[in-house]
């Protein structure tokens, strides 16, 4: 079931990981939490886990797993020439699952150049796991766009069936994608185009309408941009539902918009039940996977890991 990806170290064809990226905008929708049991469950299961906690301005992993760690994410933007993930890779009280700790918060950390978030991106992948769940901060700054984008189809969007969640989990998504289309071309004029529209559709048709480019180039580069577009396909999962037709239409309505305003198509990946039992396991550092097996919020997180395919 899982989608294998092929690099090379030294010319031989190495396996990587699969990469679940979790974002979506909002701060507390709960996306460190479903990072954390998603992981126990998925390493109970016998897969190596390895969860990494991106959140580079505010991490809080350490809190919700119950782990400590001894060093941080710090010593590796720090570190001067080849740079290496695996020593600061800590063990967890759980079999098959370790855990990257995040930064401590220092300001010249959380604003990594491009080349040190690249070289970020280019150490994970080479980590040995069957999965890499990485939990990202709130908020559309760069570095978490860039994060994000570092998987198409394995970017999490997660949500809750509010207005203002939606919206910011749009806004998340259309930022991620203009990112894209900037990196893409690295062109001033598209960037100065791009910044005038608030939806792909109207960039598009900008473009078609626009004298800066030659009538082949705006013909090419409204193909792109559809491509570029077309490749991102995020999952979206919403938190904190009450039932599985609130969670149903949140998910419907932020996949119409992705679809309309973005030429994004979205997949389902479901819902967590609503329950204070999540809260009661964040402050006892025991992920409720592990404390409440048998809630209804722990079938769900179970459901997605299968769903995922890990089984
Ligand atoms: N399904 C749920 N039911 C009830 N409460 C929940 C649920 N999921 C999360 N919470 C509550 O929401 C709080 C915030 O969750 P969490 O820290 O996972 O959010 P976050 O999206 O990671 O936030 P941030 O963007 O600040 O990193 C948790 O402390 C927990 O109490
Ligand atoms: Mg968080």
């Amino acid at each position: 079931m899982r989608l294998i990806e092929e690099h090379s170290i030294a010319g031989q064809a190495v396996s990587s990981p699969e990469i679940l990226v979790i974002g979506g905008g909002k701060g507390g929708v709960g996306k460190t939490c479903f990072a954390v049991n998603v992981a126990v469950e998925i390493a109970r299961k016998g897969w190596q886990v390895i969860l990494v906690d991106a959140d580079l301005s505010c991490s809080n992993i350490e809190t919700v797993l119950g782990t400590r760690a001894e060093r941080h994410l710090d010593d590796f933007f720090h570190q001067r020439g080849a740079k290496d993930l695996q020593p600061l890779l800590c063990e967890t009280q759980y079999d098959n699952l370790s855990f990257l700790p995040g930064t401590t918060g220092l300001l010249d950390v959380a604003n990594p150049r491009y080349q040190q978030k690249a070289a970020f991106i280019r150490e994970l992948r080479r980590l040995d796991a069957d999965l890499i769940i990485v939990d990202l901060d709130a908020g559309a700054h760069l570095n978490t766009l860039d994060l994000f984008l570092m998987t198409d189809t394995n970017g999490v969007l997660m949500i809750t069936p509010e207005k203002t969640s939606i919206d910011n989990a749009f806004k998340f998504l259309r930022a991620a994608l203009f990112r894209r289309i900037e990196r893409f071309y690295q062109s001033p004029e598209l960037g100065l185009l791009l910044k005038d529209n608030e939806t792909l559709s109207e960039f598009v048709e900008c473009v078609r309408d626009s004298d800066v480019f030659d009538e082949v180039t705006r013909q090419r580069v409204c193909r792109e941009l559809v491509a570029l577009a077309g490749a991102i396909k995020p999952k979206i999962l919403v938190n904190r539902a009450h039932n599985a037709y609130e969670a149903q239409i949140a998910a419907n309505i932020l996949a119409k918009f992705a679809r309309q305003h973005l030429m994004i198509e979205t997949l389902n990946l479901g819902f967590l039940y609503f329950d204070k039992c999540v809260s009661d396991s964040v402050n006892s550092g025991i992920p409720f996977i592990v404390s409440r097996p048998r809630v209804r919020v722990s079938g769900c997180i179970a459901d997605i890991a299968n769903r995922l395919g890990y089984v």
